[in-house]
């Protein structure tokens, strides 16, 4: 929802407007899919990634990648890692073949896709990436265990120092009411 008219359009190839995106939402499958996001330290979700597995049995090694930054957020990886995260993930779940619909003049989305060696097919206005995987390996699980526990206790912090923040915060405020409230200093 914090995408601009362009961004949507960039993200899912047409302007989808509040109840369209609602839908999309609505639609993800938690059991079959994954989700990916990063939060910043105020716990603000600043970049998500979709990885679609697809519903068709005779497909069942294929994922769709899809992914949006927040504007504020862009330039400094956060794509690209999110991409590396989801080729990781789709590895280890057996998928053989992640693809990307994306409109041929989104740069930053091929560029992330040609790094991670997609071949890039342009059909006009739209391209498609595909980008093969490699099975499955000991270091490629590793990594996932590792990448997964490294951000359940990245955000662990980051809740318990937002939590600290918020009650200082908190007791400030009752702080000034209670100040504000002594007769000697209402006006
Ligand atoms: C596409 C998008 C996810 C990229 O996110 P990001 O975090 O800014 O990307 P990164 O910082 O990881 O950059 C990835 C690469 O693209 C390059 N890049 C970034 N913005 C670029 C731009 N406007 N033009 C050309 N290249 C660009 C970066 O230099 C980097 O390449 P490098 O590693 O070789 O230097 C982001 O722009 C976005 O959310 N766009 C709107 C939604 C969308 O288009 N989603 C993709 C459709 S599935």
């Amino acid at each position: 929802m914090a995408l601009d008219e362009y961004d949507r359009y960039l993200r899912f190839g047409f302007a989808a407007n509040d109840e369209q995106i609602k839908r999309y939402t609505d639609s993800l499958n938690f059991e079959r899919d994954e989700v990916f996001g990063i939060y910043n330290r105020r716990l603000e979700l600043i970049a998500m990634a979709h990885l679609a597995f697809t519903a068709d049995d005779n497909l069942s090694a294929c994922a769709e990648f899809g992914v949006s930054v927040l504007k504020t957020a862009r330039g400094r990886g956060y794509g690209a890692r999110l991409f590396d995260r989801a080729a990781t993930h789709a590895r280890n779940e057996g998928v053989s073949r992640m693809f990307i619909h994306a409109l041929s003049e989104n740069a930053a989305m091929l560029k992330i896709a040609r790094n991670a060696g997609a071949i890039v097919v342009r059909d006009g206005s739209e391209s498609e990436a595909h980008l093969h995987l490699p099975p499955a390996t000991i270091d490629t699980r590793l990594n996932e265990l590792v990448a997964e526990q490294v951000a359940q206790t990245d955000y662990r912090i980051k809740a318990q120092v937002k939590q600290f923040w918020d009650l200082m915060a908190g007791m400030q405020m009752d702080r000034r009411d209670a100040h504000n409230a002594e007769p000697s200093n209402s006006k």
